[in-house]
């Protein structure tokens, strides 16, 4: 049956990653939660999508040049005021795995490190992982493969897959290459004959942001390993429990 994975949580109907989202997405059914993730300036890590805070708070700035005390105290609703009327925060990686504590959702953290390398940011991660025993609920995500080689290498009980957004050939080979047990590509960057290939080779295809109905069914029909959508409530519905 295909994993149903909530983008920034139930990013379609309330603000993305905050706990509101992935609360939600559990309501709804998800099988497990996308979420983002940078480091504070000092040293821990905030769930948040960009690298600054601009675009989906009412602050700006870096959020590197932010302690995570200050960020939340940002509204991470303000610019989703007219559907979202409650007073939504940026949490941290630590306050999520806290709440996952009393429930059995995947997560998967993709790291940004593409823009910015954030110093020992695998390290942390790493550590917050195994202080919750979460080794088997997590997939590591990046656009930033050195990243992931990186992870795979120190950490091999931890699971990796490579994001990337354009037409790959054979990707069942660049995951094996990397060392990743799975694919995160862009859904435009799939065919059916790549996805069943790829899991015919014993790597799990989940594509990202697969929103509309006529493609959920699609990927629902072909069996994908999972799908990424901002839309968790619809995807579960279309699939079933
Ligand atoms: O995990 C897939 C997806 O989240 C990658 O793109 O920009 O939404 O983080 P983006
Ligand atoms: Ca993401």
């Amino acid at each position: 049956m295909t994993i149903i994975l909530a983008h920034r949580g139930s990013a379609g109907t309330h603000p993305e990653n905050t706990m509101e989202s992935f609360i939600a997405a559990q309501e709804f059914g998800a099988d497990g939660i996308e979420l983002d993730v940078h480091l504070t300036k000092d040293g821990n890590i905030a769930v948040i999508h960009d690298t600054t805070v601009d675009r989906t708070t009412d602050g700006t700035g870096r959020v590197v040049d932010f302690t995570m005390d200050e960020l939340r105290k940002l509204k991470a609703n303000y610019h989703y005021k007219h559907f979202f009327k409650k007073t939504a925060r940026i949490p941290s990686l630590r306050e999520v795995f806290e709440w996952m504590q009393g429930n059995d959702l995947i997560c998967n953290i993709e790291l940004k490190n593409n823009d910015l390398s954030y110093e020992g940011l695998e390290e942390k991660v790493i550590a917050l992982i195994k202080e919750f025993g979460y080794e088997e609920r997590i997939i590591i995500s990046s656009f930033n493969h050195y990243s992931l080689v990186y992870i795979v290498n120190n950490w091999p009980d931890i699971e990796t897959a490579p994001l990337y957004s354009d037409l790959l050939y054979k990707p069942w080979e660049y995951a094996k290459c990397l060392g990743a047990k799975g694919i995160h590509p862009k859904f435009k960057a799939l065919t059916d004959t790549i996805i069943k290939a790829t899991m015919e080779e014993g790597i799990a295809v989940r594509p990202y942001t697969v929103n509309k109905e006529r493609d959920i069914n699609r990927l629902l029909q072909i069996n994908c390993t999972a799908i990424i959508t901002d839309f968790p409530e619809r995807a579960v519905k279309l699939r079933g429990k």
